[in-house]
């Protein structure tokens, strides 16, 4: 199954979604990287191996969206994988108290509901899949067993995608999509800063969702391929 699939990548040009994107590319598949910034993702795209497209790709543009999946349609003509990947706003420098409402709601808008209508725009060509996947990069900030204070607008938005995550899964069980939320631990990205862990061991956490096998879990939120408490 691995090695011949069609695999969306959200924030594709950067982090942990190029290094998925690459992960991906270098096993044969063909990735279709996403990038709100077309250029930025050409340039990724053409330092990464394998059959890799730089597509435009902003996940608060739902006309966008529409476009790029119109696109698909007549190119690959399915999606086996979408990569629920990108996200805004670790933040760090406010507390629910202190808070800006303004980030929570750029927050919510591209990491629950850019996530929630990327995956609506590909659900027809993940239907056309016979093996559909859509993996949410979440956090173990969204887990609301573990939840105190601080970065609020960030791991409010992580526990409603974590929520949105298994309600998809139990609306798309009959069409036998997984949906599944996974956590890549502390990475030293961008958002990460330094001193996490190396950016190929955050996407492989990535990819034990990507790569589940069929009748596989759904509904699921693991880091490293172990559960995390919801
Ligand atoms: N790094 C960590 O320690 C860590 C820990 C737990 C979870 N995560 C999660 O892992 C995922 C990737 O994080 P990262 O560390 O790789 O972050 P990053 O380095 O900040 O990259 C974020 C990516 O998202 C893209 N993006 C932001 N808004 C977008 C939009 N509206 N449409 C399309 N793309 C958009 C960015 O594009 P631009 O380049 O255009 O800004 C960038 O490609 C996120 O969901 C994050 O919450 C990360």
């Amino acid at each position: 199954m691995n090695g011949d699939r069609v695999i969306v990548v959200t924030g594709g040009n950067r982090g942990l979604g190029r290094e998925v994107a690459r992960q991906c590319a270098a096993r044969g598949d063909i990735v279709l990287l996403g990038a709100r910034d077309l250029a930025a993702g050409e340039r990724a795209a053409r330092e990464l191996p394998g059959r890799v497209r730089a597509v435009r790709l902003d996940v608060t543009d739902a006309d966008g969206l529409a476009a790029l999946a119109e696109d698909v349609t007549h190119t690959e003509g399915r999606v086996d994988v979408l990569v629920n990947n990108a996200a805004v706003h670790y933040d760090t420098w406010q507390t629910s108290v202190t808070v800006d409402l303004a980030v929570v709601r750029e927050a919510l808008e591209t990491n629950v509901l850019g996530a929630w209508q990327t995956t609506l725009a590909f659900l027809p060509l993940l239907r056309r899949s016979a093996h559909p996947r859509v993996v949410m990069v979440s956090s173990e900030g969204g887990s609301l067993a573990s939840m105190g204070g601080g970065t609020p607008a960030y791991n409010v938005s992580k526990a409603a995608l974590n929520a949105l995550t298994r309600t998809l899964a139990g609306d798309l069980r009959r069409d036998r999509i997984l949906v599944n939320a996974v956590c890549p631990g502390w990475v030293a990205t961008d958002m990460g800063g330094p001193g996490g862990r190396p950016v190929a061991d955050g996407a492989a956490s990535i990819m034990y969702a990507v790569d589940l096998p069929d009748g596989g879990p759904t509904s699921t939120f693991t880091r490293d391929g172990r559960p995390v408490p919801w």
